[in-house]
């Protein structure tokens, strides 16, 4: 045995927990820890045991080098099964495999229709459908014959909801059963509820509020978008220790009546009336009599699905930092930090008395303002009971906020009062950055602050105004930032799978997903390439051949499309709206797509982007024929693009820095002479500019990239380090604790930006982070997943260190470097199984190849003050 080696974190496909999984073969993932550098494995093995009878299966020795995501070995898992799993490893070195790891439990959930027998089943009244409704509880009583062995229990609903047996709250999901394309896939949740249950009399409940089922949704104010019935579908499955088993399931026995939640809204916040409160409706023996029956309802052809990812819950606590009376006398109060979730409040007062909670990202005039949430009314409600503390927190809505506007609070509030509950999707932290310049640290945090945000259940554009949608090519810009920060695969993986079915026969995806049928889906780049792009920027950072499969006919469908509106001559040309460069500085207020960089240049040479993905795609799933096809097309888009925007000597069409940087990037230039002409026409530009920024969606997330390849990095620094709006820092300097879709969202005079689209909480423009990780502090995958690593930081700015610390499938990697006067100290960490290429930046053509472990290296590199900050200060000064 080889003591110094050992294995763990395994997990099943992309979740932490592997039980209530949909997957019956799910794929393998582990970690190896070893004490000697430079280890690489050989083979590995796989021993499944079955915890009900104790039999065994080996997948014997297997030779491999891949830990992640490996095939399941065994035969499939049939519903409810569950293994134990442990692995164990052979290094190249060593004749011994490890000690096998500790045994992760896997169980199945439902994987066959056949195994629901319970009914959805909805409230036998009517309901106004104009307005946000009272959610329903659902309740019934049920016998149990002795002692359990073990329960779970199956649930979703057309709604949201939250389960309870006999009084107790069943998980801790929040928001369940999140968000997804109702129509085609609707998640259900698995809880182990083992402990709720006793021998004798029980009882199951469930509260069913609008949500996104029925709710009003996006920014017309739409309603009742999937049916306009809240519905519930439960199947609690027994196990007696005598082996017998017993169900009991949503069908006509169950009763249905309001509680204290008198409205719900997503966007609307939720109204709650204690003294309506049932206390005992989830437990046996509450008086119903008076309830309403329940109908079932055919079930419709929606197919329903385990979730891919970890569901949304409450994460953390935020404190306030303030509590003051505003100029009107209006009671605020401020977090300190513009996040997303919702208030739990603790109070004392009067019967009847009811509490008004006002959410706003922004003060104007020392007031909560409002206006830039639109119809939302991020309003909540409490009417209390009276008689003793009372505690409460909204179940069916969430805001982005960072002040509350307090009316009506019975006596002296103060800060033990309230708290922000901190609400997103449940992804493992796996990315930090850290460096010298604290403005630049902060803008880091904030990237974090926003995609924690708006990754709730689905990736959306913003938390806090009537919109919350999952636009695509926000995301689109984001996903490499966003994959390096959090573990977003399995969340993304069914996001991704809402966006296949949506796309429409005509391979089109709406612009955002799920669609909520606001306006029709056309071909739009930059927005439509996320079906091309994403799943691209996954399969690189999480080695899942798997998803990249499962997107391929998405995938391909798009550039098939766009290839059939180009025709022969390769060009997208047309009068229909494109999105462009959105939201670029010169684009109007109220016309964000009118950004200078003609937006069919845009669009073709996103176009030829995604069809040269396509063609590596086609390459690694072994369409080989594909490969050769698309990789033939996107040559010729290249070509054409190049004819179309291009002059011979390597001026564009469009004399913008989106431009250049999108030729550079996307490979579309032609030789030395058009690449030097356009690499200098950039830096020309970005110096026009002052440093400050003048791209928009498509422009900013890669001007830095460009201007590096431009070797230019001196540039990339002085736009980074701007803080004159419009820049990325100028948010810093105004306060801001999250990424702003404008540049100018809080104006220099101190007032929100007056266009009608102006959110506090945007991540879009924060993808400059994933330059941070891979340029400023040097840390990238090399091979999908990381299991080859580039090491290669490029110091400028006036920064005296940098690091990156990720938690990449195969372990955690770091790079920190500090300057020392004329020197460069880098210090790296490779995990076990992959090996990393160094390049010092003093001699970036260099390569250095090490293995895993830990490596120090240090070279001569001029002192920080001549590269950056000074000249910087003299920039400013003028
Ligand atoms: C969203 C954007 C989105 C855009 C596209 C906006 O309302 O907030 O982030 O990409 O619309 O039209």
């Amino acid at each position: 045995m080889s003591d110094e080696v050992s294995v763990g974190d395994v997990r099943f496909e992309h979740h932490r927990e592997g039980f209530g999984i949909g997957e019956a073969r799910p794929r393998i993932s582990w970690k190896v820890s070893a004490d000697q550098s430079g280890w690489l494995q050989r083979a590995y093995e796989l021993r499944l045991v079955d915890p009900e009878n104790g039999s065994a299966w080996s997948s014997g020795r297997i030779e491999s080098e891949h830990a992640v995501l490996v095939p399941w070995p065994a035969p499939p898992l049939a519903s409810r099964q569950k293994r134990a799993v442990s692995v164990r490893v052979w290094g190249m070195r060593a004749g011994a495999p490890s000690e096998w790891s500790d045994p992760a439990l896997v169980e199945a959930a439902l994987l066959e229709r056949s195994d629901w027998t319970a009914e959805f089943i909805t409230p036998d009244r009517d309901e106004d459908r104009s307005a946000d409704r009272p959610p329903w509880l659902f309740r019934r009583d049920f016998h149990l014959a002795q002692d359990i062995e073990s329960a779970r229990l199956y649930i979703t609903a057309h709604g949201v909801y939250e389960a309870e047996i006999n009084g107790a709250r069943v998980g801790d999901h929040v928001l369940a059963p999140g968000w997804t394309s109702y129509r085609h896939r609707l998640r259900y949740q698995a809880f182990d509820v083992t402990s709720l249950l006793h021998a004798g009399a029980n009882c199951i409940g469930a509260i069913v509020g609008d949500g996104w089922f029925r709710g009003q949704l996006g920014y017309r104010n739409i309603r009742n978008v999937y049916g306009d019935r809240l519905a519930l579908l439960a199947q609690l499955e027994i196990r007696y220790a005598d082996g017998g088993t017993q169900r009991v399931v949503t069908d006509d026995l169950w009763r249905a009546e309001h509680g204290p939640i008198r409205s719900s809204g997503i966007y609307a916040g939720e109204a709650y009336d204690a003294r309506k409160e049932r206390p005992g409706w989830s437990s046996p023996g509450h008086a119903d009599g008076d309830w309403a029956g329940v109908l079932t309802l055919a079930r419709d052809a929606h197919q329903l699905v385990a979730p891919a990812g970890p569901p949304v819950r409450h994460i953390n606590n935020v404190a306030p930092v303030k509590i003051h009376r505003s100029p009107s006398g209006k009671t605020i109060v401020d977090f300190g930090q513009n996040l997303v979730g919702r208030l739990r409040i603790t109070l004392n007062g009067a019967v009847g008395t009811t509490v008004t909670l006002r959410h706003a990202e922004v003060l104007q005039d020392g007031e909560v303002y409002t206006r830039p949430l639109r119809a939302a009314a991020a309003t909540d409600r409490y009417t209390l009971r009276g008689g003793g503390r009372e505690e409460w927190e909204p179940r069916f809505t969430y805001h982005g906020f960072r002040y509350v506007e307090v009316d009506g609070w019975p006596g002296q509030l103060s800060a033990e009062n309230l708290v922000a509950r901190v609400c997103h999707t449940d992804m493992e932290r796996t990315g930090w950055f850290s460096c010298s310049d604290p403005d630049l640290s902060q803008l880091h945090e904030n990237v974090v602050w926003s995609m924690r945000g708006n990754f709730f259940d689905i990736p959306t554009d913003c938390p806090q105004r009537d919109e919350r949608l999952g636009w695509t090519g926000d995301l689109q810009v984001f996903a490499p930032t966003a994959s390096y920060l959090y573990d977003c695969a399995g969340m993304l993986t069914s996001w991704l799978a809402d966006l296949a079915v949506e796309q429409l026969a005509d391979g089109v995806p709406p612009f955002y997903v799920p669609y909520v049928g606001l306006n029709e889906a056309r071909p739009v780049a930059a927005w439509g390439d996320a079906a091309v792009i994403v799943p691209w920027v996954l399969f690189q950072r999480f080695a899942d051949r798997g998803l990249l499969a499962a997107q391929y006919p998405s995938m391909k469908a798009w550039v098939d499309t766009v290839a059939g509106i180009a025709g022969d001559g390769c060009l997208w040309q047309g009068e229909a709206l494109q999105l462009g460069d959105w939201l670029d500085p010169s684009a109007p207020g109220d016309g964000p797509w009118a950004a200078a960089t003609d937006p069919y240049l845009v669009a073709n040479a996103y176009f030829a982007h995604s069809a040269s993905l396509l063609a590596s795609a086609a390459e690694i799933l072994g369409h080989d024929q594909d490969a050769e096809k698309y990789g033939r097309l996107a040559a010729w888009l290249r070509r054409a693009w190049n004819t179309a925007y291009a002059t011979e000597d390597g001026l564009l069409a469009s004399d913008t820095q989106t431009a250049y940087a999108l030729a550079l990037q996307f490979g579309l230039l032609a030789g030395a002479g058009q690449l030097d002409a356009a690499r200098q026409r950039l830096r020309e530009l970005v110096a026009k500019s002052g440093f400050r920024i003048a791209t928009g969606f498509v422009g900013t997330p890669i001007i830095c990239d460009a201007l590096t390849a431009a070797d230019a990095v001196d540039t990339a620094y002085r736009l980074l380090f701007q803080r004159e709006p419009p820049s990325w820092l100028y948010p810093v300097t105004q306060g801001a604790t999250t990424v702003w879709e404008r540049w100018d969202s809080l104006m220099p005079d101190g007032r929100v930006n007056p266009a009608e689209m102006t959110s506090f909480n945007h991540y879009a423009l924060g993808a400059v982070a994933d330059w941070l990780h891979r340029t400023v502090a040097g840390l990238a995958p090399a091979a999908p997943g990381y299991r080859r690593i580039s090491i290669s930081p490029r110091p400028g700015g006036g920064l005296t260190y940098a690091s990156a610390r990720h938690e990449t499938p195969y372990g955690t990697a770091e790079v920190r470097w500090v300057r020392n006067g004329g020197r460069l100290d880098l210090d790296i960490l490779v995990p076990a199984g992959t090996t990393a290429e160094v390049r010092l930046p003093g001699d970036p053509a260099d390569l250095i190849e090490v293995g895993s472990g830990k490596h120090r290296f240090s070279c001569a590199y001029p002192a920080p003050a001549e590269d950056g900050q000074n000249t910087l200060t003299t920039q400013r000064d003028r």
